[in-house]
């Protein structure tokens, strides 16, 4: 029997359900994984899956891009005849992407529990898609695991009794310790030796879907580049946007590279002097590594990066970026100390929290 069905769909899932599975897999707690499939591009999917040594998915959805209604919907109608086929104890759902929100809502809906993993951050910003998607499925899970203190008072505020709320820290943090002995050298992903360099990582819709901003925004990265060099290991969409706005020639003196693997990516961030970034759990990475990061958005909903971390908040306005560009050349950039429960046990606490809530049988991970 199933206990828990847990379920990963695009990128930012991946490194936070490997060390989930592996708790779970620990504590005797029989799961399975279902992949949505929202990505599957081998650099988007499968790498992730061999480097951190995901168990294959028992189920996947292959459900592929589309607009946002498309993408949820058909997670959910696909989604639905597993779940009923499988019948778990609970649904765990991770992060905020439309698979999160898609199969919770299914869950829901059939009256199976949803757990959910990295509730309760807000960036306050309904522009966001994932910040609908968080609100959302907090307002349906049943157990919520938090990674920062901020996560319960925003829940409180929305209604959410705190009894349901456990604050286990960051399980992405988990992997990061797990892997961080493997990352793979810079220079190797380089291909040079550079004793300074830069990260950029821009894949956000605010960012990268209007030209006008994405080219303000390559250009002042282009002075950053004259300056120190800039590696961009560059998402799909950023790409599309780019070659559809015609704007190649601005990557043209930057380091592109296709969008790299976890250890290449660690690697990456960890010798890099600093990094620019709008995804959220980079904000998070940069400050377990004590790397400067400067964010280009005008709000997170990881505000313990701000506050304890090396996270500065920038925006995407290019005389804000140039000052704080040139605040890190001058002093090093912020130091910061790692959160609370930032210690690479996050998973072990959802396992252990978990031993008590479900209606426990002991077994072994079922197969598919
Ligand atoms: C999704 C998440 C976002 C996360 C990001 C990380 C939502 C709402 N957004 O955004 O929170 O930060 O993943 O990557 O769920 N594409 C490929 N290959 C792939 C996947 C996508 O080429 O394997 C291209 C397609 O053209 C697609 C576009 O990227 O249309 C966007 O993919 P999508 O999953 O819709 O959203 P992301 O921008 O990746």
């Amino acid at each position: 029997m199933t206990q828990v069905l847990c379920v990963a769909g695009a990128r930012p899932n991946f490194m936070k359900i490997a060390p989930v599975m592996a708790a779970l897999a620990e504590t005797g707690i029989a799961a399975q994984l279902l992949h949505t499939g929202q990505h599957y591009d081998a650099a988007m999917s499968d790498g992730f899956f061999a480097d951190l040594g995901i168990p294959a998915p028992d189920h996947h959805l292959e459900v592929g891009s589309g607009s946002h209604a498309v993408q949820t919907a058909e997670v959910m109608k696909r989604f639905e005849p597993v779940l009923d086929r499988v019948q778990p104890q609970a649904v765990l759902v991770v992060g905020d992407v439309n698979s999160t929100i898609a199969c919770a809502l299914v869950a829901a809906k059939r009256g199976v529990r949803v757990i959910h993993v990295e509730a309760g951050l807000r960036s306050y910003d309904r522009g966001m898609p994932e910040e609908i998607n968080r609100v959302l499925t907090d307002q349906i899970s049943d157990l919520l695991f938090t990674t920062e203190k901020s996560a319960l008072s925003n829940l409180t505020r929305e209604g959410i009794a705190p009894e349901r709320v456990v604050f286990v820290g960051n399980v992405m943090i988990d992997t990061l310790h797990r892997n961080l002995a493997r990352a793979v050298p810079a220079a190797e992903t380089l291909g040079a030796e550079l004793d300074d360099y830069a990260v950029l990582t821009l894949h956000r819709p605010s960012n990268v879907d209007d030209p006008g901003t994405l080219a303000a925004l390559l250009d002042v990265i282009g002075e950053i580049n004259r300056r120190v060099p800039v590696a961009v290991p560059l998402h799909p969409r950023t790409r599309g946007n780019v070659e559809k706005f015609g704007l190649s020639a601005k990557l043209d003196d930057l380091r592109v590279l296709p969008p790299v693997g976890y250890l290449e990516m660690l690697g990456l961030m960890r010798d890099a002097k600093l990094v620019l970034t709008d995804s959220g759990g980079i904000q998070e990475e940069t400050t377990a590594l004590g790397v400067p990061c400067l964010t280009l958005r005008e709000n997170t909903e990881r505000p313990v990066t701000i506050d304890e971390g090396t996270n500065t908040l920038v925006g995407p306005d290019p005389g804000a970026i140039r000052a704080a560009f040139e605040e890190v050349m001058a002093n090093g950039g912020k130091s910061g100390r790692i959160p609370e429960y930032w210690d690479g046990r996050a998973a072990m606490r959802i396992a252990h929290a978990l031993e008590s809530w479900l209606p426990l049988r002991k077994g072994t991970r079922a197969a598919g």
